[in-house]
Parts: C-alpha cells; structure tokens; sequence
C-alpha cells in the first residue's frame, strides 16, 4: 500500500518536473525566436516610427518596449511565427517620410496607409516584399517615380496611390504583375503612355488613370480584359479614337473619358456591353459635325442598367436621336450639350421617368417642347438654352417640382410665363431671357423664394409692373428684368432682397422715385436702372453702398444734387447722363453747379441744425474715448502687465515671426495640436504676458491658403461672438530663411474639438473620461446654432462659414463650443459671380466630404441653407456618434436619411448607446424624456439636412426648438430632483424617529 502510494508520489513528482520542464523550454524557445527571428521585423518597425515626425493623434505612443509588437496599433502578425503580416494606419494623420526599411517586414501581405502625409518617395526596397499583395497609399503626398522593382512583387492584387505627386511613367517592369486586380493611379502627374501590357492582366477589375497627363491614344488590347468593370481615364491628354475592341471587354460598368482630346467617332457595337452603367465622353472632340455621328445610340437601349450618359461639348452632329426614349428607364443623367443636333426633342422622351439632369444646350434644335416634358418629374437640372425651340413653354413644366435649375434662354419661346412654374419650389437659377415671352409677370414665379443664384426674364416683351411678391426674393444674388416693357413704380417690396449683389432693370418703363427701402440692398455691387423714366432725388444711401462698383442711371428723369461720396467720388464707376435736372458732383462728371434757391439765411440756420448735433456727437466720443484709455492706464499701472494684452482692436498690428517662433519653441512639433483646412495649429505662450494660445500657420503652398488667410482675417475683423472662436492677432511677414510666413492667433481652447469627444479614439488617454453626457451635446449643439445664428442674421452682410463640421467646433474649458476655421468663409455679397452656364459632370466643391449641401455639387453657390446643411448633419453625428463617412450609410443612404427612417419608434436603436448607459444621466432623466428629447434633436437634424434647401430649418428656428428641448429636459431634472430630495426628507424622518 505505502509502495504502492510513494510510487505513485514519485510519479507525480516526475510529471511535474516533466511539465516544468517543457513550460521552461517554451518560454526560452519564444524568447529566442523573439530576440533573433524576428528581431528583424522589431528594428524596421522601430525605424519606420522614427521616420513619423507629426503623430498628433500619439498612435505611435503604442509602438514602444513594453508591448510586444504584435499588439501596436496598426500591426497585424502572422500567429505561428510572429511575423508582421499587415501594417495598417489608415486615416491616422501621419505626416513623415516611408522607412526604406519597410522592406525588411519581409512576410508582408497588405500595406494600408491611405489618408495620411506621408511625403518623400516610395522607397524601391518595397520590392522587396514578395509576398505583397495589397499596397494602399491614396491620398499623400508621395512624390517621385514608382519604384520599378515593384515588379518583384509578383503576388500584388491591389494598388492604390490615387491623389499623390507621383511623376514618370508607369514603368515597364511591372508588365510582370499580372494578378493585378486593382490600379488606381488617379490624380498624379504621371506622364507617358497607357502600357499597352495592361490588357495581359486577366484578372483586372478597375483601372483609374484619371487626373493626370497621359498621351497616346487608349490601346486596343484593353479589350481583352474580360473581368474589366471600371476604366477612367478622364482629364488626361489622351488622343486618337476609341477603340472598338472595348465592347469585348463584356464586363465594363463604368467608361468615363471625361476631359481628353479624343477624335473620331463611337464605336457602333458599345451597345453590347450590357452592363455599362456609366458612359462619360463629355469635353473630347468626338464626332463629326455631322449625320450620322450618334447613330451608335440605338444600340444603347440594349444597356439595360445604363443611368449616366454623358456626350456634351464634343461634335456631335445630325438629328436629335429619337431612339433615346427607348433607353432604359433607370437613365438619370443625360449631356447632349454644346454639340451640333437639330431637330426636336420626341414626345417618348417622357418615358425616361427617372432622369436627374437633361442637357440639350447650345445645339440647333428647334419645335415646341412636348407636354410630356412634366412627366419627368425627378429632374433636378433642365438646360435648353441657346437653341432653338418655339412656341409656348408647356405648363406642364410646373410639375418638376424638384427642378433646381432650368435654363431656357436663348431660344424662340412666345406667349406668357405659365403660372405654373410657381410649383417649382426648389429653383434655385431660372433663366428665361432672350425669348419672345411677353404678358406679365406671374406673382407665382417672381415670389420663388427659393430662387438663390439668378432669375433672368430680360430680353423679352414682358409688360405690367413690377409684382409686389418680388418682396419674396430673400435669398437671391442676381436679378435680371432689363429690356422688357415693365412699367409702374418699384415696389418697396424690393427692399427685402438683401442678398442681391447684381440689380439689372434697364430699358423698360419704370417710373416714380427710388423707394428708400432699397438702403437695404447693401450687397449689391452692380445696379443698373437706365433707360427708364425714374425721377426724384438720388438717394443718399447709395453713396453709403460699399460694394457698388458700377452704377448706371443715365436717361431717366433724376433731379437735384449728385452726393459726392461713395460710388458717386469716382466717376469711372457711375453713368448719370441724359437726367437733364442732374445738378454738381465731383467735377470730372462734367455737370452744372447747382443753383442755390433757397434763401441764403435759411441755408445757414440748415447747416447749423446739422452740424451742431454732430459735433456735440464728436466731442462726446472723444471724451469717451479719453476717460476709457485713462482708466485703462490706471488699471493697468495698479495691475501691472494685464492678462489680455491684445485689446480686440489692435490685433491688426500683429505679432511678430520671432515672438510667434519663440512661443511655439520653434514650432516644435510638440507643441503640435491640430492641421486645420490650410495649415497646422501649435500652442504657444506670448512672453509679453504669458497667455497660452493656438497659432494657426498656414501651409502657403496649398493653393489657396493665402486667399484664405485674406479671408480668415476679414472675416474675423468683423464679428465677435461668444460662440465664436477669438482671434488675437495675425502674423504676415517673413521667416527666418526669408520664405514668406503668415500665421494666427486664437485663443487656446483647452478641450480641444468637438470631433474629439464624439469620436474618441479607443485606444486614447482620455477614452473614457472623452463621452459627452446628453446635456453636454446639447448644449454644444446650441452653441453651434447661436454662432450660426449671428453669422447669418445679425451679420451685415451675411457671413457663410461653408465648413461647418465637428473638428472646426473647438471646446473651452468649461466645454462652452466656438466655431472656428474660417478659411473658406464668405460674405454673401462677395460670391463670385459667375454661374457657369454649362454645367458638366464635374463641379469644384466647397467643403468637406460628408458636410457639403447637394446643391454645391450641382453648382450651387454658398448660401446660409448650405451652412444649415453642414450644421444638420453635425447634429446627427452628435448624437448618433457616427461620421456622415462612415461605411453604414455607403449604400446610397445618407446620416440624415438613415435618421428619418428610423424616426420616431426606432430612434433609441440608432443613437450612440453611451447615451443610454450613461448611468449619471439617467438619475436626472427618465428614459421616456430621454427618448422625446432625442427624437426631437433628431427631427431638428433631418431637417437640416434635407436635400431641397428652402425646406431646410433656418438657423433661428433652430435655435427656438433646440431650446424647446432644454425646457423639456430641465424640466423632468427638476421634478426628478424634487422627488429625490422628497425622499431623503422622509427617510430622515424615519430615522429621526427611531
Ligand atoms: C534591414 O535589412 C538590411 C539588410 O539586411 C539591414 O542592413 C538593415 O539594417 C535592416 N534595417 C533595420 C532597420 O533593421
Ligand atoms: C486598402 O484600401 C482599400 C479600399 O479602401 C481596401 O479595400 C483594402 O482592404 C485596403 N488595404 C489594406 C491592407 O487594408
């Protein structure tokens, strides 16, 4: 028995010793493999952080000693043999040269470092990583050639390096990559040819080119790519015809050619690539002038799938292709523009329901225009104009109610304007001049108040007054009624167009005085009244308008004196010939002094009625000002230096290159606090009193940034709010190599950006500490709105911040929100322009992806709505806790749509969940108030961001309803506390009783 159990002791002892052993021997193997194995990939991961100068987001704070590189941010590792197998920092904001030593990660099969600053070249050692398959560098700033060697990297599936400075050609190594499936090449400054060994990759799947200034012609062999979905080559320099192979490369979805020299004609077989989606050949020199030249469109209507035709401003001649009503019913955007077709447009034309944008301008059609046009209901863009179409225009044009822009100028129209446009309550531009329209006005179209960018009627025989529904036009900047037969006075009503900047009345029949509501118009910059019978004074306030730049009031009936200010000092800028009563004004106008009538004695008691007040008025200010700069120095001796030693008007003297440089110790990267839209932000501190700031340097070799810095400044000097992010001063002048050096000074926002407590990041410091409680974005939320609010209503003009987005909000330290980032900022009056008037595919936008209105995109101007949008989707964010980017609402859905449809029973589902875990919320709110605050932020939001911007809130009834929600929830904390309290109270009482 006592044997039996020591041997079966000894037996133990031997199987622990043996367990311990082999635990030994592991943990020695893992310490060896580690120290020598893989030392490799340890040392060039080291010397890829070393070469990271800007990490702002401290991501590489993870890639230290203690932690096995395995578990950095970014690294993913082979399991068996500890192995770096991806190296993922997308989006990190990064700035810093690519280690030649990422050669050494040798086992490497994805390299992600899209979205970063990446600058200097790809380093030819990347050749080395055979087993490469997917190398991701868009959008850097990667200069130099592509490393040849690349084409040892025979496993590649993937490259993208679209919107970087690469130079060079494509070089010819890389014929050896033929498991290629994605090249994306797009927006560089690649030169050469298009490798004709490309049609050798079977396997392709999308080839961008775009964006760069490839020549040739486009080769034959890309038709044997039989798995091709998408080739761009738009905006290059590409010339000769397009291939007809390319209708064998059956799997083609999108061709967009957008921008070349191409020539020649289409080939007639791209009908049987059945599943094109997408056909852009807009600006290229296709076709001939002649017929013939679209007879490749009849075999269109076998693409079943095709939503975008785009043929304008090429050579297309012959007639208007009536097959084109055979097309499939999913069209949407269809550019027939600025080519040479006659004929008329057919009345199946009404079939194609689902059209978005219908293009026809500046060819030679001719006809009516089919009723059938109304039934196109989803257009957003109708263009006509410089044809020749007749007859009257359809009322059944009133039935495009989603119809932002229709231009119809140019052509043959007669008859009266239907009332029925009145419907069209999206228009932003109309243009209907240079017809043979005549009648009145209908009070239906001029009180379109969603007209913003132009109305223009002139050229037409259009005859009544002026509707007094005019009153109506709030938000538009052009307004064009000249050489009609308008009669009647100006109505008051005109007063109310505050925005407008271009005012054309000339050569109609207008009489009576200029009504002095139109003080009102201080925007505009260009006022043409002549050629009317207008009499009575000049009005003073016109010589009070800052931005006039032109006014013309020749040949009307003006009397009286000229005033000698303003427009009127500079006689370059004003017509004033044929007023015969016109009397005095600066000299080089050339007219007759005036006569004095009146009695001399009374002129003398006049002056001295108004001069006196005025100069009681000086003297004032000037006491004033004296007691005010006394007690200012008083104050300041008995305090010594002040805190704030930049008063709010001196900032215009500046700072110095020097004091800046020393307060930001050099711009050291640690004082490093943010990029911004045309720069990077440092902290500092002022030596002259210590005061810590934000010193915004902007980059000046990003297009742009010194217009922004004009604009920032100018912006800036005119509005102070609380919820306004403070400038203090401005820096212009040279650095220390001489380069040229402009920079800002704000005050310093200790909580950083909005965008850093909605979207923290996990692996950050503050994760935790960094969630916004329900009130807290509530509140931040007012503030936005209020900051808003003031900019666009109680600014003169109206300022639009067109950046609107959670990192331009920045947070004090008692986290009250200030808007900041005025680099694209504009006064409503300063807007260019000049609408283009033909709008192609490609419009430039103003913004940042995800909060740019709609309308931008299709050629909308800047407009306080566009402000509303961007603010709409900031509040969805907030709440929701995701960006508008984020890969949820990808398929075809925005933020604000994913919002509305789960409003109001689903809406606790979609919110950030912290919102509903928050433990310290949910003493002070029952989740039943909780819920009807939260649906009521998100109908705000929805609102906002509705896609028609004259349905979207405006900014002052945001603010209303936002407070409406406060109300709501101060109100349920109140009575929760008051039930609280009420319940210690009586415990107490118990307790005391006992
Ligand atoms: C990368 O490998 C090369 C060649 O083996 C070696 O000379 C170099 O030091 C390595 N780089 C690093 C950072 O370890
Ligand atoms: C590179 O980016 C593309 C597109 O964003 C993505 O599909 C791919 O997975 C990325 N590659 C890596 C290694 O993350």
């Amino acid at each position: 028995m006592n044997n039996h159990r020591l041997m079966s002791n000894n037996l133990l002892l031997k199987f622990l010793q043996g367990f311990f052993l082999l635990c030994m021997r592991s943990s020695l193997e893992s310490a060896t493999t580690f120290s020598s194995g893989n030392e490799s990939d340890f040392l060039a991961l080291l010397d890829f952080k070393s070469r990271i100068v800007q990490d702002p987001l401290q991501i590489m704070s993870s890639w230290n000693n203690s932690i096995h590189y395995c578990n950095w941010v970014g690294i993913i590792c082979n399991k068996s043999n500890q192995k770096v197998v991806v190296l993922n920092l997308e989006e990190r904001q990064l700035t810093g040269t690519l280690s030649p030593s990422i050669g050494n990660l040798t086992f490497l099969t994805g390299i992600n470092l899209q979205n970063n600053s990446f600058h200097g070249e790809i380093p030819h050692e990347v050749g080395n990583l055979l087993h490469l398959q997917d190398l991701n560098l868009t959008n850097n700033y990667f200069g130099g050639r592509i490393p040849y060697n690349l084409s040892h990297c025979t496993e590649l599936r993937e490259i993208r390096v679209s919107y970087n400075i690469l130079i060079g050609q494509i070089p010819d190594q890389l014929k050896s990559l033929r498991k290629l499936v994605f090249l994306r090449l797009g927006r560089n400054n690649l030169t050469g040819r298009i490798p004709t060994w490309l049609g050798n990759f079977s396997a392709l799947h999308t080839v961008s080119l775009a964006l760069n200034n490839f020549q040739g012609s486009i080769p034959n062999e890309l038709g044997h790519l039989s798995n091709l979905r998408m080739l761009q080559l738009y905006g290059n320099s590409l010339s000769g015809s397009i291939p007809a192979s390319l209708s064998n490369a059956s799997r083609l979805q999108v061709l967009d050619f957008y921008g070349n020299g191409l020539s020649g004609t289409l080939p007639e077989n791209l009908g049987s690539l059945q599943n094109l989606i997408r056909l852009n050949f807009e600006v290229n020199r296709l076709g001939s002038w002649k017929a013939g030249d679209l007879s490749f469109i009849t075999s269109l209507s076998n693409c079943t799938a095709l939503k975008v035709l785009g043929l304008a401003q090429n050579q297309f001649g012959g007639e208007f292709p009536s097959s084109l009503a055979n097309f499939s019913t999913q069209m949407k955007i269809l550019t027939l523009g600025s080519n040479a077709m006659h004929g008329s447009i057919p009345v199946e034309i009404g079939n194609l329901v689902n059209l978005t944008l219908l293009g026809l301008e500046n060819n030679h059609l001719s006809g009516s225009l089919p009723d059938a046009m109304g039934m196109l209901r989803k257009l957003e863009g109708l263009e006509l104009n410089g044809n020749k179409f007749s007859g009257l225009i359809p009322s059944s044009l009133g039935n495009l109610t989603a119809l932002t822009s229709l231009s119809m100028e140019e052509n043959e129209f007669e008859g009266y304007i239907p009332t029925s446009l009145g419907k069209c309550q999206n228009l932003l531009k109309l243009s209907l001049n240079d017809n043979k329209l005549n009648g009145t006005i209908p009070k239906e179209v001029i009180g379109l108040s969603s007209l913003s960018i132009y109305l223009n009627m002139s050229n037409n025989s259009l005859t009544g007054s002026l509707p007094i529904e005019v009153g109506k036009l709030i938000n538009l900047m052009e307004f064009d009624l000249s050489e009609n037969k308008l009669s009647g006075e100006l109505p008051t009503s005109l007063g109310s167009c505050t925005s407008l900047q271009h005012l054309y009345l000339q050569g109609n029949l207008l009489e009576g005085e200029i009504p002095q509501s139109l003080e009102h118009l201080r925007g505009l910059d260009d006022i043409d009244l002549s050629r009317n019978t207008l009499s009575g004074k000049l009005p003073k306030f016109l010589s009070k308008f800052l931005a006039v730049k032109h006014l013309n009031l020749s040949y009307n009936d003006f009397e009286g004196e000229i005033p000698q200010e303003g427009i009127f000092k500079n006689a370059t800028g004003v017509s004033l010939i044929g007023n015969k009563k016109l009397c005095g004004g600066v000299q080089t106008l050339h007219l007759p002094t005036c006569t004095d009538s009146r009695p001399h004695s009374s002129r003398k008691f006049l002056a001295l009625k108004v001069v006196m007040p005025v100069i009681c008025a000086v003297i004032f200010v000037i006491c004033l000002c004296c007691s005010v700069v006394a007690l200012y120095k008083i104050k300041r001796t008995r305090k010594g230096a002040s805190k704030s030693t930049f008063s709010t008007d001196d900032w215009k003297s500046g700072v110095s290159y020097s004091e800046l440089a020393k307060s930001t110790n050099g711009f050291s990267k640690d004082n490093l606090i943010g990029m911004g839209s045309f720069g990077s932000v440092y902290k500092g501190t002022l030596s002259v009193d210590g005061a810590i700031v934000a010193v915004k340097v902007l980059n000046l070799e990003q297009k742009g940034a010194s217009k922004s810095f004009i604009d920032e400044c100018e912006a800036l000097r005119c509005i102070r709010h609380r919820n306004l992010l403070k400038i203090i001063s401005a820096c212009s002048s040279v650095d220390h190599q001489g380069n040229e050096f402009k920079a800002l000074v704000f005050e310093f926002m200790p909580n950083g950006s909005l965008d850093d407590w909605v979207h923290p990041i996990n692996n950050d410091q503050h994760y935790e500490s960094r969630k916004l409680r329900f009130i807290q974005r509530l509140n931040v939320a007012i503030d936005v709105a209020f900051a808003l609010e003031y900019l666009h209503h109680h600014c003169q003009p109206p300022i639009v911040h067109c950046d609107i987005k959670p990192s331009n909000v920045l947070l004090d330290k008692d986290m009250v929100a200030h808007v900041g980032d005025f680099g694209l900022a504009m006064f409503l009056f300063e807007e260019l322009s000049n609408p283009t008037k033909n709008p192609t595919l490609t419009v430039g936008l103003k913004g940042s992806i995800g909060y740019i209105p709609p309308e931008y995109g299709m050629g909308g101007q800047p407009s306080t709505l566009g402000d509303v949008y961007s603010y709409g989707i900031l509040l969805l964010e907030m709440f929701i806790g995701k960006r508008p980017t984020n890969e949820a609402f990808k398929d075809c859905l925005t933020i604000c749509q994913f919002a509305a449809m789960s409003l109001p029973e689903h809406i606790m589902d979609i919110v950030d969940p912290f919102l509903l875990s928050d433990q310290e919320e949910n003493v002070d709110l029952d989740r039943c108030t909780l819920e009807e605050c939260l649906v009521s932020v998100m109908q705000i939001g929805v609102s906002c961001s509705i896609t028609p911007p004259n349905e979207r809130m405006p900014i002052n009834v945001v603010v209303k309803k936002l407070h409406a929600v406060k109300n709501l929830y101060d109100r349920s904390k109140n009575r929760n506390r008051r039930e609280t309290a009420g319940r210690t109270e009586h415990l107490s009482l118990i307790s005391n009783h006992k």
